[in-house]
C-alpha cells in the first residue's frame, strides 16, 4: 500500500503514543517485522519553529524506522505549514497532524481533537501544510468531539478534499477518552467513503483483532497500547496475513525484548540535563513496563518491582532473574511463570 509516493511494506503500523514510541522502542519494534510505517510521539510545532530542542529530540529517528511519519500538533495554518517544512527538512517521509489528543493542555490552544470542534479551520490547516510540502501531509482524527459532534466522515472528507494523502481514526470521541469500546463502524465507512487510505486505530490487542478490521475493510491498522503490551503483534498479524503461523513469543524473547530496549536507551540523550541518564533509562522501562507486564503471569509483581528498582544494574538484574533463569524456589522474590498475552 502506499501513501502518496511513500511505499508501506504492510497496512499494520505503530500508533503514535507520546512518552512510549520513542525511536528506541520504533527501532525494536520494527526489528521484529510485520510494521508498515511508524509514526513518532506528538511534536509541538511551535517548539519545532522556535527550535526548541526537548521538542528535537522528540521528532528524532533513524533509517532504520523507515517509512517514518513525524505528527505535530498545533493550531495555527501558517505555524503547522512552517513546522511541516522544518519536519520535511528533518528528512521525513510522512507529516501527520494530530486532530484526536484530548488533553486540555493541547486542546485549549485550538489543538489536538479541538480542531475537530472547528472543520473549516481544521481543513484550512491541512490545505497551508499541503501546500508548504511535497511529502504527504495526513492527519489522526477521532470519531468526533463528544457524543452530539461525531463528526469524523464529514471532517475526513473535507482533510481529503484540502490535500490529505491519508487519514487514520481511532474511534472514540475526545470526551471518552479512553472509556467504552472503539468504533469501528465509522472507520469501515470512512474508509468506503474516501480514495485515499484510511487507517483505523483502537482496542486491537491480539493479531487476529488487526486482521480482521483489515478484512472489514479498513486499508491499514495503527496498533497503540497492543504493541506496547506485546511488540510482536504486527509481526504476527503480518503471520497471519500470509498465511503462516502467528510466531510464538517466548518469555525468553520478552526479556531480551527489554534488554534491547535498555541497551539502545542507554545510547541516547548522553546529554541528558535533567536527571541523571540511568534514572532516565529506568524511567523509560517503567513507563512500557506498566504496559508491558499486562496479561504476564505474575505481571503485576513485576511491575511493583519495576517500580521499587532503586538503580539501572537492578532493573536489569530484575529482567534476568524474572524472565531468563530458570525458575527459581523462591517464586515470589523472582517469579518466573509467564503467560503470553492474555486478552
Ligand atoms: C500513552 C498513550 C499516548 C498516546 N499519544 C498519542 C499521540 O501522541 N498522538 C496521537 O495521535 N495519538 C496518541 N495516542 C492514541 C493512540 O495513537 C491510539 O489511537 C489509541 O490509543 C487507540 O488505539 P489502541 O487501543 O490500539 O491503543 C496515545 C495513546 C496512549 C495510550
Amino acid at each position: 500500500m502506499k501513501i502518496g509516493p511513500v511505499n508501506l511494506p504492510s497496512p499494520f503500523a505503530i500508533a503514535p503514543m507520546a512518552g512510549m514510541t520513542d525511536t528506541a522502542f520504533r527501532r525494536l519494534v520494527k526489528r521484529h517485522g510485520g510494521c508498515g510505517l511508524v509514526v513518532t510521539e506528538m511534536v509541538s510545532a511551535e517548539g519545532l519553529v522556535r527550535g526548541i530542542d526537548r521538542t528535537l529530540e522528540y521528532a528524532e529517528y533513524t533509517d532504520e524506522e523507515r517509512p517514518i511519519a513525524i505528527q505535530i500538533f498545533g493550531g495555527d495554518p501558517q505555524k503547522m505549514a512552517d513546522a511541516a517544512q522544518i519536519v520535511e527538512g528533518m528528512g521525513a517521509d510522512i507529516v501527520d497532524v494530530n486532530m484526536g489528543c484530548p488533553v486540555p493542555k493541547i486542546a485549549k490552544h485550538n489543538a489536538g481533537c479541538s480542531l475537530m470542534r472547528e472543520p473549516e479551520h481544521a481543513a484550512a490547516v491541512v490545505a497551508a501544510m499541503a501546500k508548504a510540502v511535497r511529502i504527504p501531509v495526513t492527519v489522526k482524527m477521532r470519531a468526533g468531539w463528544n457524543d452530539a459532534e461525531r463528526n469524523a466522515p464529514v471532517l475526513a472528507r473535507m482533510v481529503e478534499d484540502a490535500g490529505a494523502a491519508a487519514i487514520a481514526v481511532h474511534g472514540r470521541t475526545a470526551a471518552q477518552s479512553y472509556s467504552g469500546a472503539a468504533d469501528w463502524s465509522i472507520v469501515t465507512q470512512i474508509a468506503g467513503a474516501l480514495a485515499i487510505p484510511v487507517f483505523g486505530s483502537g482496542d486491537c490487542i491480539e493479531p487476529e483483532q488487526v486482521i480482521e478490521r483489515v478484512r472489514a475493510g479498513v486499508d491499514g491498522v495503527l496498533v497503540g497500547r497492543g504493541v506496547l503490551r506485546n511488540p510482536w503483534i504486527l509481526a504476527q498479524a503480518d503471520d497471519i496475513a500470509a498465511g503462516r503461523a502467528r510466531r510464538d513469543v517466548t518469555r525468553e524473547d520478552r526479556g531480551r525484548f527489554l534488554l534491547d530496549y535498555i541497551g539502545l536507551l542507554r545510547e541516547e540523550r548522553l546529554d541528558e540535563r535533567l536527571m541523571s541518564h540511568d534514572r532516565w533509562v529506568v524511567n523509560k522501562v517503567r513507563a512500557l513496563g506498566s504496559w508491558y507486564t499486562k496479561g504476564l503471569e505474575n505481571g503485576s509483581r513485576l511491575r511493583t518491582a519495576i517500580n521499587g528498582v532503586d538503580s539501572l544494574p537492578a532493573l536489569i538484574e530484575l529482567v534476568h532473574r524474572f524472565f531468563l533463569e530458570a525458575p527459581a524456589a523462591d517464586a515470589a522474590a523472582a517469579p518466573t511463570l509467564f503467560a503470553p498475552s492474555a486478552p
